[in-house]
């Protein structure tokens, strides 16, 4: 109800500030920026929305907020396209107005949205059509090479995807940046130790597994940290690297193709779109970054390393923290990558990508890096005026006992593990139900279903919790068909597609709907909320509110569909409640491919 929200407010805006004229004429108090404080109603019961500013204006205006209420309402009252919208306000408690939108503009509105695929939710440039199209940066996902993916990439892979979709929907221009970690001082310790160990690894592509390179890495890494020559050569085949010697970049080449096969084994099943763009793409603007920085005086030297030191920021010890742009060695940092990339961003084409607004999915812990990497970017002037930055932080993954997610035997989950126990899951599930309710089906059903069903639960269970606190990852709890889970919104979507198999056609024009029940008027209320919740995730990058919003709707669906009957009904009483069906469908559908899952119209 975006649009009549605004029709609503600015009728508003008129009758108050003719409410002022009207107490205290003054001719300084017109004109000024006011806000009507039109809000959703706390309770049904008292209408759609409140005004509250009455409540403001008292002490300004020395009359009880009653009296303002009271004028604001006559003031309204006279206003005919007012009267069109609303019922006759009510003024209820000290002086908030309950506002109430008439049963025929809310058909309308329904009406409008049969006909409207985008279901209400504008596109960016619908008012000025020939505007250039804005770009925003999704980096998400952003594994890194020759190590494996965890539960926090699964995370960041299925948050940005979902935020990136709602902006796509919107008609941004969407860059989604895989960031992958391909560069740096693990390469040297894996070159050097895979030269001793494998060294057919860095010659022919996928001589040995990911897996096995894993395990490399590992033990690499424990070389690295207890053995000194070790080190050494580890340093100076990063140096080559760097330099680009020729057999050091083939074998870096190939270890990083490894890794992408792999990755997009897992992108694909997700049904994730990602363009791999990783920190070694920056390599050349990284000079730039030190020597724009020094340019603005901002570079301390310390111990050697060029660091930029920031108000506010300090380490455990209660010292300055230091963000360290250049290392005594000469080598960059993650924070110099992070500066170039940003900088590279804002930048114009063909330049850069000339994004306005940047989005960085990670988890929490990398909170205090990016909150250092803006503030650089803002006292050095790269962050161009009504541009964003914004970091959006997730919590970790826990089991069910509340700790870090591990196998029984306590290695780390891989991903596609815990994929394909969420599919396996969600098959003994189906393969129980049909059992129950003597139904046949194919194996390829079955098949189809049970990867929908496991992909979409997983999906869903991280999408429907506030990306901000920790989450508690249970198989039993997301394949629910119970609560706020996937498969229950899938179950609501197979509802409406059966009642049409039942002989209700739900392509329906809805030139002439008819409600009656306060069921009925509950559910095209929620219909109605698509919008606002679309332009809230945009805003708030949440997508757990397009969850909720979904999984409230799914609710009133199925109270309205338990309570008032359907295809027993009378004409018109029969397609009207037939159109909202439909309409509800094409909601859940919607929704659910803007959080990225997948829809069944059986189960
Ligand atoms: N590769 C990093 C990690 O695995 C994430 C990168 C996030 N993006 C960025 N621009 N720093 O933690």
């Amino acid at each position: 109800m975006l649009n009549l929200y605004k029709t609503l407010r600015k009728q508003l805006l008129v009758a108050i500030e003719k409410t002022i004229q009207d107490i205290a004429p003054s001719p300084q108090s017109s004109g000024r920026a006011l806000d009507p404080q039109l809000v959703a109603a706390s309770k049904p019961e008292f209408g759609d929305f409140q005004v509250n500013i009455a409540l403001s204006l008292a002490k300004e205006l020395k009359q009880s907020p009653h009296g303002i209420a009271m004028r604001i309402v006559e003031n309204l009252n006279i206003d005919q396209d007012f009267s069109a919208l609303c019922n006759a306000p009510q003024i209820a408690g000290p002086g908030f107005i309950n506002l109430r939108i008439k049963n025929q503009c809310l058909v309308a509105e329904i009406q409008a949205r049969i006909k409207d695929k985008r279901l209400g939710v504008p596109l960016i440039n619908s008012e000025t059509p020939d505007a250039i199209t804005p770009t925003v940066v999704v980096d998400f996902s952003s594994p890194n090479i020759a190590k494996e993916m965890h539960v926090g990439h699964l995370r960041s892979t299925i948050i940005g995807d979902s935020l990136a979709r709602v902006l796509e929907f919107r008609g941004y221009s969407v860059l989604r940046i895989n960031h992958v970690g391909d560069w740096g001082t693990q390469f040297g310790m894996l070159i050097t130790h895979l030269k001793e160990v494998a060294p057919e690894a860095l010659e022919t592509a996928n001589a040995v597994d990911l897996g096995d390179l894993v395990t490399f890495y590992r033990e690499a890494k424990q070389r690295f940290d207890t053995d000194a020559v070790f080190q050494t050569t580890s340093r100076d085949e990063v140096v080559k690297l760097q330099r680009g010697d020729p057999l050091a970049k083939k074998a870096w080449e190939l270890l990083c193709e490894q890794s992408r096969q792999e990755f997009k084994k897992i992108y694909d099943y997700l049904d994730v779109k990602l363009s791999e763009r990783g920190e070694s793409f920056y390599n050349p603007y990284l000079q730039n970054v030190v020597d724009d920085l020094n340019k603005k005086g901002m570079l301390v030297t310390d111990e050697g390393a060029k660091c930029v030191f920031l108000d506010g920021m300090y380490g455990k010890s209660g010292k300055p923290l230091p963000i360290i742009i250049q290392k005594s060695n000469g080598g960059f940092n993650y924070a110099t990558t992070d500066l170039a990339a940003l900088r590279y961003r804002f930048a114009t084409p063909p330049e850069g990508d000339g994004a306005c607004r940047l989005i960085y999915v990670t988890d929490a812990g990398q909170s205090n890096h990016f909150q250092g990497v803006f503030q650089v970017a803002k006292l050095a002037n790269w962050i161009p005026k009504a541009s964003r930055v914004e970091h959006v932080p997730f919590g970790l993954v826990q089991g069910e006992d509340g700790k870090k997610l591990k196998t029984r035997s306590g290695d780390t989950i891989r991903l596609r593990d815990l994929l394909d126990e969420a599919i396996d899951r969600a098959e003994a599930d189906l393969r129980r139900r049909l059992k129950e309710e003597s139904r046949e089906e194919t194996e390829v059903f079955i098949t189809r279903v049970s990867k929908a069903v496991g992909l979409a639960a997983v999906k869903y269970a991280d999408l429907s919790q506030n990306r901000v606190t920790n989450y508690q990852f249970s198989f039993d709890r997301m394949l629910s068909l119970q609560g706020n889970t996937a498969p229950y919104l899938l179950y609501a979507l197979v509802r409406i597609a059966g009642i049409s198999r039942k002989g209700g056609s739900l392509d329906i024009q809805g030139s002439s709907l008819e409600f009656k029940e306060p069921q009925e008027w509950a559910l095209i209320r929620e219909l109605l909320r698509f919008d606002e919740t679309i332009a809230e995730v945009e805003e708030e990058l949440l997508p757990n509110r397009l969850c909720n919003y979904l999984f409230e709707l799914s609710q009133v669906f199925n109270r309205f569909y338990d309570q008032v009957p359907v295809l027993k009904a009378s004409q018109p009483y029969r397609d009207s409640r037939l159109a909202l069906c439909r309409l509800t469908a094409d909601t859940l559908k919607l929704g659910m491919s803007l959080l990225g899952l997948p829809i069944l119209e059986r189960m």
